[in-house]
């Protein structure tokens, strides 16, 4: 079958905005949106920029909206786009660097900023610290985050407010306030309670929709939001 894929391109060295590109192509309909993205620059136009990894949906890098959407380029069919033409930006409330590639230097300082790591200075015991399942449970959703920014990319507040730390990040301080191991709760809820913190959130449910690995992101900040008001952990 034949696919028109446009691209929002831009050159920061020559253009002085985004404009779209065009190109005609012939696809299967098993081919991912990554493996169109390689044809246009392996055949047609080695500029194209964009970042991938692993092709299989694990290292988050190849998130952008397609056909208005934020996605994975490598998880994503063209015969479930059902249209043949497929639109790819980069996802939008960082700054683009080069056609499809953002800095992603702001998710990730958001990301820093909630300590994404074990606190606990009590002296380590002599095997492992021990967890019963329901509690190992109790924060299984946030373990499944890749860090894509798919969803902090499509959250309105995020587009209009650059301070708000986003929900990836929410996410991220999630899965450590909930682990019955973890003791940094308080440091954390400073940061989550500050101006760009998680009371930003307007539940908009974008982040959940568009998360690849189907995390109830939503469900997952309203309940950070319930243990920092009644301490509900
Ligand atoms: Fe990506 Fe989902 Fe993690 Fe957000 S919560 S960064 S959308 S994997
Ligand atoms: Fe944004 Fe998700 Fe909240 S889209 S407003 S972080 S529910
Ligand atoms: Fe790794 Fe898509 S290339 S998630």
């Amino acid at each position: 079958m034949q696919v028109t894929l446009k691209i929002l391109r831009y050159n920061p060295e020559k253009d002085n905005r985004p404009h779209w590109e065009s190109y005609r192509l012939e696809v299967e309909p098993m081919d991912r949106v990554l493996d169109l993205l390689h044809k246009v620059k392996w055949e047609t136009d080695g500029t194209l920029a964009f970042r991938k990894s692993c092709g299989h949906g694990i290292c988050g890098s190849d998130a952008m909206l397609i056909n208005g959407r934020n996605r994975l380029a490598c998880k994503t069919l063209v015969q479930d786009l059902g249209t043949d033409t497929i639109t790819v930006e980069p996802i939008r409330g960082l700054p683009v660097e080069k056609d499809l590639i953002v800095d992603m230097r702001p998710f990730f300082s958001a990301y820093r900023a909630v300590k994404p790591w074990l606190i606990n200075d009590e002296p380590p015991p002599e095997r492992e610290r021990l967890q019963s399942p329901e509690e190992r449970m109790r924060f299984d959703e946030g373990t499944k985050c890749i860090l894509c920014a798919a969803c902090t990319t499509s959250c309105p507040v995020f587009w209009v407010n650059g301070t708000y730390i986003g929900p990836a990040a929410v996410v991220q301080a999630h899965r450590f306030i909930f682990d019955s191991r973890d003791q940094g709760a308080a440091e954390r809820f400073a940061t989550l309670g500050s101006t760009g913190g998680v009371w930003r959130c307007r539940t908009a449910y974008n982040c959940t929709e568009a998360c690849p690995r189907e995390i109830p992101v939503t469900q997952l900040i309203g309940e950070v939001k319930r243990a920092m008001m009644f301490g509900e952990m």
